[in-house]
């Protein structure tokens, strides 16, 4: 039997092993409903204990929420502090200083161990280094590097000294990098001369070069590169530096420069359904304490565990599960630069095996596409490997299907090890809802319950709660310490986005349909009620992909949708109308490929359609808007079962259902 082959109804239940419940920082669902309780009862205090028991303050705040701007909420604000203090110095004083905080490993399977002592000091001199270029508190740094200590080593400085970095994944384009830099205001970029992945080298350098070339980013006044490969690449002298002379001539000492609780750790963008990215603006305080507390509670962490996170630092998964959570946690953890695929699809196993890793987490694609490259060739298939060292698994980024869940559960865990259905976003900063290892039983398919403290809910349109067992609007009602502060200089845009009025103003919304179980009020779920798409786990708008469609010169209109993808949960399906007649067959192909490219290089490779439609017109009503649920329909080969009566051009229906 195919282990995809589809489970209609989940009645399986999974009790977490009683051995793991014991000695479980949340033990049982006693100990979950425990914490939830002493949330409910005094809201302000269950939040101040965990903020002063679990990171070091330089001041300690004595004000814990202030709603009197909401939805601008603040947290811990006249405290102050330090990330990377917390996340290095602490682990010095507490005698994990020759404890290895990174494993890191190649691409071509090199494999070093940094331990925290190390890494202090290489942060130490990069952060002098940064600030010898004048960097300082309030400056934005853009980071666009591989996955690398350096990464991690640059994104740690720049907290360091209170710099407020922004990671921009490394398969952006150099015109989605610029649009950042600009709208950031960054004074330097960090990056490295090429990136290593699959055993191919692909350029960074060249393309911050680019980006620099396209003009409104005249504030970058330093270019940081990392030697990576030693690869060729062109030189602004003056503009351009090298990450290792900058750092080598430096002290192993740098005071770590306290700053507000309030202060921004960091922007990372993200898709909206309309407009351009949104620079997604997170606290110091607040989502320190939230990355450390979820590698206590949700992985139940413990001193000799292996954690291995396989995100991208440039993804909000990589900032708190890498940069951040796991050292302020004193954490060991793998890091890697590859792809699951290289040398072969059993390179994740085969690390498990060798670097004996206790806690994996990954992302639904991942397992889906290792499920479908196990079952074609036995010999990448995880029993050929020891996993015995395996007790936890996490999933992230997408619904996990209850058949992948069941694969990762029998044939990762072997059975025994809890999986980790994590569901939260870059807005929220850390794990919202999800399985508890030592307490929830799990059910596959389904994220569970809230994190004690996060007031998750589901409501209608109008903001009114929805009995369980209905579907609704994923909303979560009261402010928490690592939510979204604002959006980077569009404070308006934040409002609207997450406390829309239509819902009362005060709910933040996720953006995502949900449903509780009828008994046992676990939540799943449905995806995005909103035009985002999550493709392999990224999240993209549909705006920002018409938008590149359109601004090539052939392209007169374009409308994007998802459509449900075995291997990458949903996929692109654009509709496009051209300037010149619609084109046969032969031509159709090879106009898509060059839009598949064209939208690769506007945005990004993991932006690029994998269905291209070509059609007279797009289904619109009088009034002229496109009907995107049609849409939807012709993009899954579906029935068009809808209301079609309101359209203005019922023909063009079957033109692109044809056109496939
Ligand atoms: O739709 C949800 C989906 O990913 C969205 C957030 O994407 P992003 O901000 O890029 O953060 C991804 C990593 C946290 C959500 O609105 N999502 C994330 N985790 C899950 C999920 N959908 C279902 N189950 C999950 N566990």
């Amino acid at each position: 039997m195919s282990a995809i082959e589809s489970v209609l109804q989940e009645n399986r239940v999974f009790p977490p092993p009683e051995a793991l419940a014991k000695q479980a920082t949340i033990s049982g669902m006693a100990g979950y409903n425990a914490l939830c309780a002493e949330a409910e009862r005094d809201y302000e205090g269950f939040w101040a204990r965990l903020g002063r028991e679990n990171l070091h303050w330089s001041k300690p705040f004595s004000r814990v929420l202030d709603e009197s701007n909401a939805p601008f909420y603040k947290w811990f604000d006249d405290g102050e502090l330090n990330a990377s203090y917390n996340c290095l110095d602490r682990n010095l004083e507490n005698g994990n200083a020759d404890k290895t905080a990174i494993i890191f490993e190649t691409d071509d399977g090199k494999v070093t161990h940094i331990s925290y002592r190390e890494l202090h000091a290489r942060v130490c001199r990069f952060a002098n280094g940064l600030k010898s270029l004048g960097i300082a508190k309030g400056d934005r740094v853009v980071i666009y590097m591989p996955m690398s200590v350096e990464g991690v080593v640059a994104m740690q400085a720049c907290a360091r000294i209170g710099a407020t970095h922004s990671v921009v994944f490394g398969g952006f384009s150099s015109k989605s990098l610029h649009e950042r830099i600009v709208d950031v205001g960054a004074v330097a970029v960090i990056t490295a001369d090429e990136q290593m992945r699959g055993g191919k080298a692909l350029p960074l350098k060249n393309i911050v070069d680019e980006a620099l070339t396209l003009g409104g980013a005249e504030a970058v006044r330093k270019v940081i590169v990392y030697r990576r490969t030693g690869g060729q690449v062109a030189w602004q002298a003056g503009r351009d530096l090298w990450m290792h002379e900058l750092a080598d001539a430096q002290s192993a000492e740098c005071p770590a420069v306290p700053v507000e609780a309030e202060h921004p750790l960091f922007i990372l963008y993200t898709s909206g359904s309309t407009g351009k990215p949104k620079g997604v603006q997170h606290s110091t305080g607040g989502y320190l304490l939230w990355a450390k507390m979820t590698m206590l509670w949700t992985f139940d962490l413990k001193p000799h565990d292996v954690f291995w996170c396989t995100a991208d630092i440039g993804w909000v998964t990589g900032h708190t599960y890498i940069a951040y959570g796991p050292l302020a946690a004193g954490a060991t953890q793998v890091m890697f630069e590859g792809v699951p695929t290289y040398p072969d699809a059993g390179r994740f196993w085969e690390m498990i095996q060798r670097l004996k890793v206790t806690i994996f987490y990954t992302a639904p694609t991942a397992i889906r596409s290792l499920i479908k490259a196990a079952e074609a060739d036995s010999k990448v298939h995880p029993r050929q490997y020891d996993l015995s060292s395996l007790r936890l698994l996490g999933s992230v980024g997408e619904p996990i299907n209850p058949e992948a869940w069941m694969w990762y559960h029998t044939n990762i865990g072997g059975g025994r090890c809890p999986v980790l259905d994590t569901f939260w976003q870059t807005e929220t900063g850390g794990h919202v809802i999800t399985p508890l290892p030592g307490a929830t039983p799990l059910v596959p398919g389904s994220c569970t319950l809230p994190l004690p403290g996060i007031a998750a809910a589901i409501v209608d349109e109008t903001g009114q709660d929805v009995p369980n067992g209905n579907g609704g609007i994923l909303v979560i009602k009261r402010p928490w310490p690592a939510m979204i502060r604002t959006i980077w200089g569009d404070p308006e845009r934040f409002k609207k986005s997450y406390f829309p009025p239509e819902l009362g103003g005060t709910l933040y919304l996720a953006g995502d349909g949900s449903i509780r179980d009828k008994d046992t009020g676990y939540f799943t779920i449905m995806g995005r009620i909103d035009d985002v798409l999550n493709v392999s786990g990224h999240r993209m708008g549909t705006m920002e992909i018409e938008s590149a469609l359109v601004a090539n010169p052939i392209v007169a209109e374009a409308a994007v949708v998802g459509r449900p993808d075995d291997t990458t949960g949903e996929a692109i399906c654009a509709f496009v109308v051209l300037k010149r007649a619609r084109p046969n067959d032969e031509e159709a192909k090879q106009i898509a490929t060059e839009l598949r490219n064209w939208v690769g290089k506007e945005i990004g490779p993991i932006a690029k359609p994998k269905e291209i439609r070509f059609g007279d017109n797009l289904p619109k009503t009088r009034s002229g808007k496109i009907m995107r649920r049609l849409l939807r329909s012709l993009a899954k080969n579906e029935e068009i079962t809808q209301d079609t009566s309101t359209l203005e051009n019922p023909a063009i229906l079957e033109q692109l259902k044809q056109a496939r």
